[in-house]
């Protein structure tokens, strides 16, 4: 157990925190040339699994990395760290980089990929924030756009999020949303954006360059069953505030109503068709047919 109490792997093998060493010559290290995911436990098991799996694999791809461990043993893997840990509900996050290699941006010598787990127990956030609404801020910093780095690539390149949320801690907030350079709403640090306006969800549309959330997904998916009109649009940050409901979804957060952008007050806070949205996520938390 280290001082955070986290458990933590290295190429699977579970290391107290004081042994969890990485080279300094690991391109995760040297230029964040590495993929995650983060999958969190309900009811003790792996919730959506597959769905961070494919994920992955798109993240892989897009660096042109050929993942060496094969889907079984991540899963496997995912199962260990939380019984390892011995906790009710677990945050699991396992990170892939590129590997030990020369001095040099050129991986063609990276022979063997790092592979480092780390988990520790759900966040629990504030329930103010899902009474009340939380407190978000439009940040300057800007999403880099889909022709750099693809914000669709869950990597080990974080800086933009990491700049934005510094942004949201100094207005006392819990989450940035971050514009691209057309001015358009992406997502936030770590979770994506969702708006109603006169009955209709909409959400940014991919195109706009953003991380594609499992849990985004799966709104999507509860507005199709409930019959919520819901569309993946382009957006601005004026057209978030002149929202009727705002919502922030992720993995840790599932859907957090907000309640403030900066010092606007969102108009309904939280709203009833948000409400209904959450409540019909959390069914799907807890369907088996999600658990892996
Ligand atoms: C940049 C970013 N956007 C959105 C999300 C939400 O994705 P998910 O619902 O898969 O957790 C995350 C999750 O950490 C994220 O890092």
């Amino acid at each position: 157990m280290s001082e955070y109490g986290y458990t933590i792997s290295i190429d699977g093998k579970f290391v107290s925190e004081p042994d969890a060493k990485v080279s300094v010559l690991d391109h995760g290290f040297l230029f964040g040339d590495s993929i995650y995911e983060v999958v969190r436990t309900v009811d003790g098991k792996l919730f959506a699994a597959d769905r961070h799996l494919a994920r992955l694999h798109g993240s892989a791809e897009k660096l042109n990395m050929q993942l060496q461990r094969d889907d079984q043993w991540l899963l496997q893997h995912w199962r260990d760290m939380h019984a390892k840990r011995g906790g009710v509900e677990s945050y699991l996050r396992i990170i892939i980089t590129r590997g030990v290699g020369p001095l040099s941006l050129d991986f063609t010598d990276c022979e063997k990929q790092t592979v480092i787990g780390i988990a520790k127990p759900l966040n629990k956030w504030p329930d103010h924030d899902y009474a009340h609404g939380c407190k978000i801020v439009l940040a300057q910093v800007r999403r880099n756009p889909k022709q750099s780095t693809d914000p669709a690539v869950k990597s080990g390149n974080y800086l933009n999020n990491v700049l934005a949320l510094q942004e949201a801690r100094a207005q006392g907030a819990t989450e940035a949303v971050m514009m691209n350079v057309q001015g358009h709403v992406t997502e936030a640090t770590t979770s994506n954006v969702f708006m109603i306006k006169d009955g209709v969800v909409k959400t940014p549309a991919l195109k706009e360059g953003l991380l594609e959330g499992v849990t985004r997904g799966f709104i999507l998916q509860v507005c199709q069953k409930l019959e919520i009109p819901c569309e993946e649009a382009v957006f601005t940050g004026d057209e978030l505030l002149g929202a009727d409901e705002v919502f922030i979804t992720g993995t840790t957060r599932d859907v957090m109503p907000v309640g403030f952008i900066g010092d606007h007050k969102i108009k309904l806070t939280p709203g009833s068709l948000t409400i209904k949205i959450a409540n019909a996520y959390h069914e799907m938390l807890h369907d088996p047919n999600n658990h892996q």
